[in-house]
């Protein structure tokens, strides 16, 4: 009988092991370095038949795309040559310890001044698929704005069919006059401001308004291929239906991040919220036109743009034959249909798969419960207002309507230097509770302050985002920077902390950066507190931005020195 003998170390099995483990790894591959420049210039642009000049990147409109692989190192020198003081903001991407390169403006960086540059430095970690980049301050991402596309690591695939090829689509607002202009004057006055002229895509109105069909883009497609489009709303001030004629869609990803893929023939997409869709083409379709197109959910009260913006889907002419078929034209929601809004947002869910897990806080340190909508400030004395009752409109985040400071919270905050730059005294609940989506109070007064909430790192962050009909219920895209978030829940009417939670979806909520806080309801959001510095989070719908409905979080340093925000670059503009 043979008896196992124990071989001399090391092993012919160890050896062979160690060597089968080693071939087996997947190969590490390392993320490269993406080197861009972004001169802020002016550029006139004619659409409508009014030329104005806009502010631009490199004098291309929309902004150039920033390609790069997850993974990658991303460094953008932004020039300033124009009069107005800019920042630029990665919209979405989690800028892990690199918060000095967010970009909003008096939150992590004082604008770059005439003449200065700034370097942007970031890697992009645990992120792939479709963001937008946009200027941070005012509202001069009117104009500057381009995406942001995050191609898998390069021994990745997606979790879809490849596409044959991939169409970034991006939605925005042209205004015939100076955006600038307009905001300025509605502050002035405190009156609502004048609206866009048009909708685009891809920067072009489309042959719906006068003065514009040459200004149309047209997607050529093959038939039988799939195509990924790249959906980016970067409108300033709307949240947009789109649809294709006589099309389905599969989505397949959301705000850089892969979700069970959903068909549908018609889309909402709110400002700052990017997604990623399958067109399959039809099988044979010689000449055969449809159009795309994109208009205004509008659940609010006063007035907006209610224009449509249309582009072509144009397949391949294979016949020789000139015969024109008619263009087809798709069916879009109505304008309100806050209905349709929240059926289609709750379709969304997180992938959760092994690969791409959905890390959903479950033990909360600390819950939040913020009330978010349109009041008013007083009109100075001696002066008259255009806001509601001869008051300045105004907007706030549990009564507080934010205040800009003069110097960047983030450095105040890094060098302790607070010197009444802000205050950590946010209210974690609405200081005086009323029935927030019934009869609004007498008294709509907002306070004004530059409060923030500082976090612990590694908190686990539960708020729940009530939207009030003070002055009309209306739906607010809800931006944070610096984290994804899960959608835990959402409904309509006021939160009922005893009895929502139970409906709570913590297992495959859609994770996201923007979500829209419905008319007239509420959402509740998870997320943990993972990355050291100052976190914007606001409204993004641009004009109740500049009203106030913004606020700041603050998150610590952690313990090791990997959890630490490091020292500013040297380039860090000054105020
Ligand atoms: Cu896309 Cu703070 O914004």
């Amino acid at each position: 009988m043979a008896t196992s003998q124990l071989p001399p170390f090391p092993s012919m099995a160890v050896l062979l092991f160690g060597f089968g483990f080693v071939f087996l790894m997947p190969v590490f591959v390392a993320g490269v370095t993406r080197h861009y420049t972004f001169h802020i210039m002016y550029r006139n642009v004619t659409r409508l038949c009014h030329t104005r000049t806009i502010l631009s990147v490199n004098g291309q409109f929309p902004g150039p795309r920033l390609v790069a692989r997850e993974g990658d190192r991303v460094i953008v020198k932004v020039v300033n040559k124009v009069s107005n003081n800019v920042s630029i903001h990665w919209h979405g991407v989690r800028q892990l310890t690199s918060g000095w390169a967010d970009g909003p403006a008096y939150i992590t960086q004082c604008p770059i001044q005439t003449g200065q540059s700034y370097t942007y430095n970031f890697t992009i970690t645990g992120q792939r698929g479709t963001l937008l980049w946009h200027a941070h301050i005012s509202w001069l991402r009117s104009t500057i704005y381009g995406p942001i596309i995050i191609l898998p690591k390069r021994n990745q695939s997606y979790p879809f069919q490849k596409p044959h090829k991939e169409i970034p689509i991006i939605f925005g607002e042209w205004f015939n006059v100076d955006p600038e202009a307009v905001i300025q004057q509605a502050l002035q006055t405190g009156g609502g401001p004048n609206v866009s002229d048009a909708y685009t895509i891809n920067g072009l109105p489309g042959p719906l308004y006068n003065c514009s069909s040459k200004d149309t883009y047209k997607l050529k497609v093959k038939p039988g291929k799939s195509y990924l489009l790249r959906l980016i709303n970067a409108a300033l001030n709307d949240e947009l239906f789109f649809s294709i004629a006589n099309h389905t869609v599969t989505v397949v990803e959301a705000d850089a991040v892969y979700v069970k893929p959903f068909d549908t023939d018609q889309l909402l997409i709110a400002p700052g919220q990017t997604t990623n869709v399958l067109l399959r083409t039809k099988p044979y379709l010689p000449n055969a036109t449809f159009f795309m197109e994109a208009r205004a959910y509008f659940s609010g009260i006063g007035s907006f743009d209610n224009t449509t913006t249309a582009a072509i889907l144009q397949y391949n002419n294979h016949s020789s034959s000139s015969s024109k078929l008619p263009v087809l034209r798709p069916t879009l929601p109505p304008i309100n249909a806050t209905g349709f809004v929240a059926n289609f947002t709750s379709k969304f869910r997180s992938l959760n798969s092994v690969k791409y897990p959905a890390n959903v806080p479950i033990f909360i340190d600390r819950k939040f419960f913020f009330t978010a909508g349109l009041g008013s400030n007083p009109c100075p004395k001696n002066t008259t207002c255009q806001g509601p009752n001869g008051t300045k409109f105004s907007a706030s985040i549990n009564n507080v309507s934010f205040v800009m400071p003069s110097t960047a919270i983030l450095q105040a905050h890094f060098f302790g230097q607070n010197n009444g730059v802000y205050t950590t005294d946010f209210p974690v609940n609405p200081p005086l509770p009323f029935n927030y989506t019934g009869t609004p109070p007498n008294n709509t007064n907002v306070s004004n302050g530059t409060k923030t909430v500082v976090l612990g790192f590694n908190t686990t962050v539960e708020l729940v985002m009530q939207d009030t009909s003070i002055l009309g219920a209306e739906s607010h895209p809800l931006h944070l920077h610096g984290f994804n978030f899960f959608i835990v829940g959402q409904g309509f009417g006021n939160y009922d902390p005893n009895n929502d939670p139970k409906n709570f979806n913590l297992v495959d909520p859609v994770e996201r950066n923007t979500a829209g806080v419905p008319a007239g309801g509420w959402i509740a959001i998870r997320f943990l507190a993972d990355n050291p510095g100052v976190w914007f989070m606001h409204c993004h719908l641009d004009l109740h931005t500049s009203w106030g409905l913004r606020m700041a979080w603050i998150v610590l340093d952690g313990p090791q020195p990997n959890q630490k925000l490091p020292p500013p670059p040297s380039d860090l503009p000054k105020c």
